[in-house]
This record gives C-alpha cells, structure tokens and sequence, in this order.
C-alpha cells in the first residue's frame, strides 16, 4: 500500500486498476494516515500551510433545474426561494471586503432572472468597487458567448462540478441535462482562460469505486485549477431524502489522492464536509485540502439555500464565521491567507 502511495506521491499517477486498489483497500488507519500525510506534505511544497479564505456569497435560490439530489431543484415547492437584489450583494462584498477577503464566490441556482445583462451589470459594479478582488461565479451552465462575456467583464474564476464522471449515474440524477453539455461547459471555460474548477459528490447513491477512478481521471486529464467535492448528504423534500449521506472517510481519502494527481490544485474543506462532522473541514485541510470557503450572505436567507439537511453556518453564530473558522484553522496547524489565493501557475 505504501509504495503505491509514495508512487503517487513522486509520480502524480498510477493505473486506473491501481487507483482502484487503493480505493478498495484502504482500510487500515495507519495506510489511511499515511496517504493523508503525503498529501499534506505535497500541498505543502506549493502552498505551504495556507488556507485560501474565499467569501461565499449565495445569490439566488431559483433554479430551473431539478437534480435529484438538490433542496433547491425546481420541484420543491418548500424552499422558501429569495433572490438577492444587487444592493444586498454589494453589501455582503462591503462586509466581506470589510473582513479582509480578496476573493468574492458569487454562487446561485440556475436563475433565469439572472440573465446576462443582470449578471453583467452586477460584475461590472463588483470590479468598479473592489479591482483587486477575484471573482468567482458558480451559477451552472451558459453558452461559450454567455462565458466569455463574464470573464470580458471581469470573473476570473468559475466553479462548475461535474458531479460524477458516470454518465448513466449523471443521467439519472439530472433529469432533462446532458452529461456531454455539462463537460463541454468545462472544457469551453479553461478554452476562454478562466481558472477553473470541477468536482464530484461523494456517496451519491449507486455509487462506486470504479466510478470514482473515472472522476479521477477525468479531473487528471481535465487539470482545472480548483476542484470541489463533498459528500453527498439528503435532503427531506428532495427524491433522495431516505438515502445513506457519503461518509467523512471516503472525502478525506479522495481528496488526498486528488491533492497527489494534482499537486497544485486548489481544494477546499467544503461545507457539506463541515456539515457531516463537526470537525470535518479541519480533518479536509489534514487530508490535503488547502482553501476554505466562508459564508457572507445575510444571515436572514442563510437558511433557505438548503441543498442539504444539517447544513452548518446557518444559525446565530453565522455572523462570526470568519473568526470562528480562524480559530479552528489555526487551532488544527494552518496558516490563514487572506490573499486572492490564485492558482501557483497564475501567480
Ligand atoms: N447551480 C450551480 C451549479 O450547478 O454548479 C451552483 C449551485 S449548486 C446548488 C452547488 C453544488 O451543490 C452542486 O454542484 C452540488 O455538487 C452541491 N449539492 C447540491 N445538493 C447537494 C446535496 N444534497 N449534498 C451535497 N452537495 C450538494
Ligand atoms: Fe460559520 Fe463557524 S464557520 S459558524
């Protein structure tokens, strides 16, 4: 098991049966530790003990979409749906820029509202008032021309999962999507130049090992610059409510093998792996993952962009997230960055 990890490690790539054999065998807490270990050390030759903070501010909680697995698909007629005026999303960047972040991740169900005209002149008033800061948009599929007008203006980053690198298992969960689409958006951003990121869920249900060596490869061949994943965890008025949630074991395992095929991504602890244990984003950042993504939407809506149940951050400690998930940072060995926090390879 170790020499396969300390391939890795040197290599950054293995075959896709050995890949498979490490997700299989990986039982022993002292090879799991091991392969943690290794990623921390490899995120460390590029970032150091860094933790990018990005500030998250979710935009819309429309969607015209219907993912299984999503408390905000179109077909749940309880979500309480808000839409963010562009005063209100000026003001979570003030209180954000207030904070200290130099990057603001704009992310939002597929809201026809938000047309590009809207999404446009929002951009244009985020740059106007903060240059410095990086923009990332996370707003789900649009056309090449749709893309490219948003990076003109200004977004330097888009973030775009790709969910699961298994196109029958993609079919299903995303009724009236294509999975071909959904790739080509990815492959359409890195084309205009965007530092981009994919990813997957983990635990989805059907879900196997094999399946996560397809994700796998795919991210390798892919090579964006950030990647975002987290399990999958039910939500009560969705399809999906009585499914297993994704385990804490298997993310940290996956993202360690993500940190080592891609040594320089950046990675975040997300919420979701947040959510499922209490202590789940410092074990992420033990496991190789170097960026963590704090919430600036008014407390008021926090709890309405429900994609999951159990979702942290949303009660009354919200306001204090930035120090809380300081402490907790630095409390597990990490160094807090509050630097736009780009790519090593666009620096
Ligand atoms: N609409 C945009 C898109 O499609 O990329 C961004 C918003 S979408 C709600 C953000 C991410 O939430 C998805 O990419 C998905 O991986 C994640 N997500 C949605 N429902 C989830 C669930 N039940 N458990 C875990 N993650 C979930
Ligand atoms: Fe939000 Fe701790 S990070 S309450």
């Amino acid at each position: 098991m170790k020499n396969l990890i300390d391939q890795l490690y040197l290599e950054h790539i293995l075959s896709k049966d050995d890949i498979l054999f490490l997700l299989n065998n990986l039982t022993k807490i002292e090879d799991v530790d091991y392969l943690h270990k290794k990623a921390r050390d490899a995120s460390q030759i590029y970032y150091d003990d860094n933790v990018y903070m990005r500030g998250l501010i979710e935009f819309t909680n429309y969607c015209k979409n219907d993912c299984l697995y999503c408390g905000i698909r179109h077909s749940n007629k309880f979500a309480s749906r808000y839409r963010l005026s562009e005063l209100e999303i000026l003001e979570c960047c003030e209180e954000g820029s207030r904070l200290g972040y130099k990057t603001f991740v704009l992310q939002g169900g597929e809201d026809p509202y938000y047309n590009d005209d809207r999404i446009l002149s929002m951009i244009k008033l985020i740059k106007e008032s903060y240059p410095d800061n990086a923009i990332t948009l996370s707003f789900g599929e649009k056309s090449y021309e749709s893309y490219k007008k948003y990076y003109d203006a200004g977004v330097d980053r888009y973030l775009l999962r790709h969910e699961t690198y298994s196109k029958s298992l993609y079919e299903n969960l995303h009724p009236n999507m294509s999975f071909e689409n959904r790739i080509e958006c990815l492959k359409n951003l890195k084309t205009i130049g965007y530092q981009v990121g994919a990813g997957f869920m983990v635990g989805l249900p059907g879900q196997t090992n094999e399946d996560f060596v397809e994700d796998l490869f795919f991210l390798k061949e892919l090579s964006p610059h950030m990647v975002g994943i987290g399990p999958f965890i039910p939500q009560k008025d969705t399809p999906l409510a009585n499914k297993e949630k994704g385990t804490l074991e298997k993310t940290c395992i996956l993202l360690s093998i993500i940190r080592l095929m891609l040594p320089k991504v950046l990675l975040p602890a997300t919420t979701a792996l947040g959510s499922i244990n209490p202590k789940g984003r410092e074990l992420g950042l033990k496991s190789g993952a170097n960026v963590v993504m704090p919430n600036l939407s008014p407390v008021n809506v926090r709890d309405k962009y429900a994609l999951y149940d159990g979702k942290i951050c949303t009660g009354d400690e919200a306001a204090h997230c930035r120090q809380c998930i300081e402490k907790r940072i630095e409390s597990a060995g990490f160094k807090v960055d509050m630097s736009r926090g780009d790519h090593f390879d666009r620096r």
